[in-house]
């Protein structure tokens, strides 16, 4: 195996190889978010139904953040459903839903294999009882491992989020245990659904649409913008890696004069 590829070790069912050729391992993003778009397009491309593009893209995430951790990045944020999609036909929400507790059933051993602590953000509101089950059945099973974090937005909108905290506040502020003047950054992050994570360095949309689609409207302040044609579930590490070539050359000045 020559120098730059990467490959998971044997007892991993489908090994992904991640050729690293070019990238300065140094300069990794630690937090990168993913708008896992154009599913149904793909299935519709090749004569399917748009449900097959689902599966489809699932299996690309397994294969996506199995070679994020080979990199070194430390979250993955992955877009699965936001609250707008509810407005979808009702067959398509409930095979996602349906697609959503079988992934996370299945995909337990493989996280735990692979050091995965799984996440959640998003409202619970709205979401089939077996889906929550699998969600809390899913942070138990994997609170322990210390690699990477897949954190999976299911029914997340950034503004509804933001509603969300801000209800909170409000409601601390009222009680009378929390000063208005004490109301900062810091406070709205620890509201956030994200409480705890960095936030992204890199913000990732295959599917060729130039929109964030109230993905993490607050923590992508700053996020370096990724995007491509190529639908989600054709999307592979190379594309990954691509990104992430694309993030070194920016120069981030974060609002100021240098690069930082
Ligand atoms: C993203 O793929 C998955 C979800 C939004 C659930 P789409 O289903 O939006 O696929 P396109 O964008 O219609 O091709
Ligand atoms: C964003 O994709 C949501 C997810 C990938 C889960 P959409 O397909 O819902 O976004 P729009 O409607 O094209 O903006
Ligand atoms: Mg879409």
């Amino acid at each position: 195996m020559f120098k730059g590829l990467f490959q998971t070790k044997s007892k991993a069912k489908n090994p992904v190889v991640v050729d690293t050729t070019g990238l300065d391992m140094n300069n990794i993003p630690q937090h990168i978010a993913i708008i896992m778009d154009g599913n149904g397009r793909w299935a519709k491309a090749q004569g399917k139904v748009r449900t097959f593009g689902h599966q489809a893209g699932a299996e690309t995430l397994k294969t996506i953040v199995r070679a994020a951790d080979k990199l070194g990045v430390k979250v993955v944020s992955a877009y699965a459903f936001s609250t707008e999609n509810w407005k979808r036909p009702v067959t398509e929400v409930s095979f996602i839903m349906e697609l959503l507790s079988r992934y996370l059933t299945n995909e337990i051993d493989e996280f735990n294999e692979n050091n995965v602590q799984v996440r959640f953000i998003g409202s619970r509101e709205g979401l089939p009882e077996i889906v929550k089950q699998k969600m809390d059945h899913a942070i138990e099973a994997t609170k322990d491992n210390t690699g990477i974090i897949l954190n999976l937005a299911i029914n997340y909108g950034g503004q509804a989020e933001i509603l969300h905290a801000v209800r909170s506040i409000a409601a601390e502020a009222a009680a009378g245990r929390l000063a208005v003047e004490d109301i900062d950054n810091k406070v709205i992050e620890d509201h956030l659904y994200t409480q705890g994570l960095p936030a992204p360095d890199l913000l990732i949309r295959p599917g060729g649409d130039l929109r964030i689609s109230n993905f993490l409207l607050w923590q992508i302040a700053y996020a370096e913008i990724w995007t491509t044609k190529t639908f989600w579930p054709d999307f592979t590490p190379d594309h990954l890696v691509e990104a992430i070539l694309a993030f070194q050359g920016r120069e981030r000045r974060f609002g100021g004069l240098v690069s930082r």
